[in-house]
């Protein structure tokens, strides 16, 4: 009697609860995006000035006030040491260099480890492949020469070393030219709900600020700030070329690479590689993950305000088609993957789409396809997109279409 009560109460229960994802096209809803060339106030964008002078920041305002929070200034001073040096890593083929940033610009004071690979054949300073990784350094390959990270992971055991090499393909981009820099982004914000108070973010309040404002930077906004500390690092260093650096990351850290792009404008190219929601995905596109559920599991990724809107979506001011035309005109690729349906691979590609009146306005392709491209069909305009097979993942197929893409764009 009682598993018939059971099973009859679980037919009344509705299909899809207020937590389940949607992955049906069907239910998507209809929704209408905010025009990236309409200001708030009615008037329309209709030029590269009006574009850059009004428009962008108003948009960037609105992302750092609902979305990201607004992060702290750059240190006056950049404070770097470069801890090691050899010239005959990776069998003589690349020069690894291990450099600590003083984030707030002071000793002592926190700190970040940037890891850098320069190729050693090379006849001018070198682009640069910057992103973050997810296990600490050591785990983008096997070298035993990289220092392992001492900062906090999810299970209290530094990352094995090469545990991450397959989403590192640092020697395929030596060849090509490439340096390659990462910084592991637990020592910027350990990414836990908690993870505040071991964060950068305490170390830059304002005198008496105790905690942040419900407009302030959390994880995302802190590791997008800290990849900009980390440029300020490659202008100084004569082998690479400060000019030519692409920023990257894949998942949460591809929210990051976006976010970077769109706050400062020294990253000559971005990187998104299944970022989903919170990253590319358009957040209106009722498909695999939703603001609620992202604000509920990762409370410490945006700002406060951004929760305002877990079951408001439609009154966003936003939608990250927005975020990406923030980087505009400077080429930006998104990538998605076939399996990956929590990122809402459609929603990925419609908002590249979307970004690209805004490229157009300021005489560039934007993205040069009108339907979804097919798997493994890539599409190299001055915004770039591919679906590949597979999983939620950064392979190196996604790696071969960015250094193309970078051969064509940044050279
Ligand atoms: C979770 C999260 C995503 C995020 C991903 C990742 O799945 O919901 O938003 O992109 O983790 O960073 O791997």
């Amino acid at each position: 009697m009682r598993l018939l009560t059971l099973v009859f109460a679980c037919t009344l229960l509705p299909a899809q609860g207020p937590n389940e994802a949607n992955y049906d096209e069907a239910k998507v809803g209809a929704y209408k995006l905010p025009d990236p060339l309409t200001m708030q106030n009615g008037a329309a964008v209709n030029s590269a000035g009006m574009w850059h002078k009004q428009r962008r920041p108003e948009i960037l305002r609105l992302f750092e006030s609902q979305v990201y929070g607004k992060s702290a200034p750059a240190p006056k001073k950049l404070e770097f040491e470069v801890t090691s040096r050899d010239a005959a890593a990776l069998g003589g083929t690349a020069t690894r260099k291990e450099v600590t940033v003083w984030l707030t610009g002071k000793r002592p004071g926190p700190v970040m480890s940037l890891l850098l690979y320069i190729p050693n054949q090379r006849q001018k300073p070198a682009p640069v492949f910057l992103g973050m990784n997810f296990g600490g350094n050591q785990t983008i390959g096997p070298d035993p020469g990289i220092t392992e990270s001492k900062a906090w992971t999810r299970d209290g055991k530094p990352g094995a070393r090469g545990a991450s090499a397959s989403r590192w393909p640092v020697e395929m981009a030596l060849k090509r030219g490439y340096a390659v820099a990462t910084v592991y982004y637990s020592e910027v914000f350990p990414d836990h709900k908690d993870g505040l108070a071991g964060s950068i973010i305490p170390h830059l309040y304002r005198p008496g600020q105790t905690k942040p404002d419900a407009d302030d930077w959390g994880a995302i906004g802190a590791w997008a700030w800290a990849l900009s500390r980390a440029l300020d690092y490659l202008e100084k260093d004569k082998d690479v070329d400060a000019k030519r650096v692409a920023v990257h990351g894949h998942s949460r850290l591809g929210k990051t690479s976006l976010w970077a792009g769109a706050t400062d404008p020294r990253f000559a190219v971005v990187i998104s590689n299944d970022s989903g929601e919170g990253g590319a995905a358009l957040a209106r596109r009722n498909f695999g993950e939703t603001v609620a559920r992202i604000n509920t599991s990762f409370p410490h990724w945006f700002c406060d305000n951004f929760k305002a809107f877990n079951t408001r979506v439609a009154d966003l001011p936003v939608d990250q088609h927005m975020l990406i035309a923030l980087i505009a005109p400077r080429p930006v690729y998104v990538a998605s993957a076939e399996e990956d349906r929590w990122a809402d691979p459609r929603g990925e590609f419609l908002s590249a789409k979307a970004a690209s009146p805004v490229y157009k306005l300021l005489g560039k392709d934007g993205l040069g396809a009108n339907e979804w491209p097919g798997i493994h069909q890539p599409v190299h305009s001055t915004i770039g997109y591919h679906i590949r097979a597979g999983k939620h993942d950064m392979t190196a197929y996604d790696w071969e279409q960015y250094l193309t893409f970078a051969d064509k764009h940044m050279r």
